[in-house]
């Protein structure tokens, strides 16, 4: 391989870390946004549109964190819980919210059913296995998401009732997996 090629490379590869770490960090982020042009993408889940609005990772936000999420028709969260707080404003759409609001001390157990509609908001109680999910099959599903203690930390549920000790811990979570760094850790 030539001298060329190597440099080339070189160049290639600070690139894309470079544009990584853009991605990751508020360096040269305006602070007026165009929500429209910020980046969103689906991170594997079929149906999905996430943006985050400011985050942790991305924006350094320490004690809230915003995103904005479209479901399709007929997609859906997976069956999760968290110990954070969590606030939805349905921006357009329909869809229901499965709630297990009396958790069962061993498993989530049957959940409620609430109708969810454009304009309506609801809270997530902490630690309150939830689901939301698109059911209008005519429209995109679209919210306005808040939690604090970002990042979040998920644990997934396969149903409702799976113990809590089988509950996955997704952490980092879909959308602050690229930009998460393990902390290194503390010399002693
Ligand atoms: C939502 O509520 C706001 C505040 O009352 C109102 O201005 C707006 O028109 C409502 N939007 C819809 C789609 O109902």
């Amino acid at each position: 391989m030539g001298v060329n090629s190597l440099i080339f490379l070189a160049l290639a590869l600070l690139f894309s870390l470079n544009s990584e770490a853009s991605h990751c960090s508020t360096q040269g982020v305006p602070l007026v946004r165009n929500i429209g042009e910020l980046p969103q993408d689906n991170f594997g889940r079929p149906g999905l549109s996430h943006i985050t609005v400011a985050g942790s990772l991305l924006h350094g936000m320490k004690e809230v964190e915003v995103w904005l999420q479209t479901f399709a028709p007929g997609s859906h969260t997976p069956i999760h819980m968290h110990s954070c707080e969590e606030i939805f404003v349905v921006l357009k759409g329909s869809g229901t919210l499965y709630l297990a609001s009396n958790s069962h001390t061993k498993y989530p157990g049957e959940p409620q059913k609430f109708p969810i509609f454009t304009n309506s908001t609801f809270h997530i109680p902490v630690n309150d296995a939830h689901q939301i999910w698109n059911t209008n099959e005519n429209e995109n599903l679209q919210v306005l998401v808040v939690i604090s203690r970002p990042p979040v930390k998920v644990f997934i549920y396969n149903d409702w009732f799976m113990p809590h000790t089988a509950a996955k811990l997704k952490f980092p979570y879909y959308w602050d997996e690229q930009c998460f760094e393990t902390p290194q850790k503390d010399e002693l």
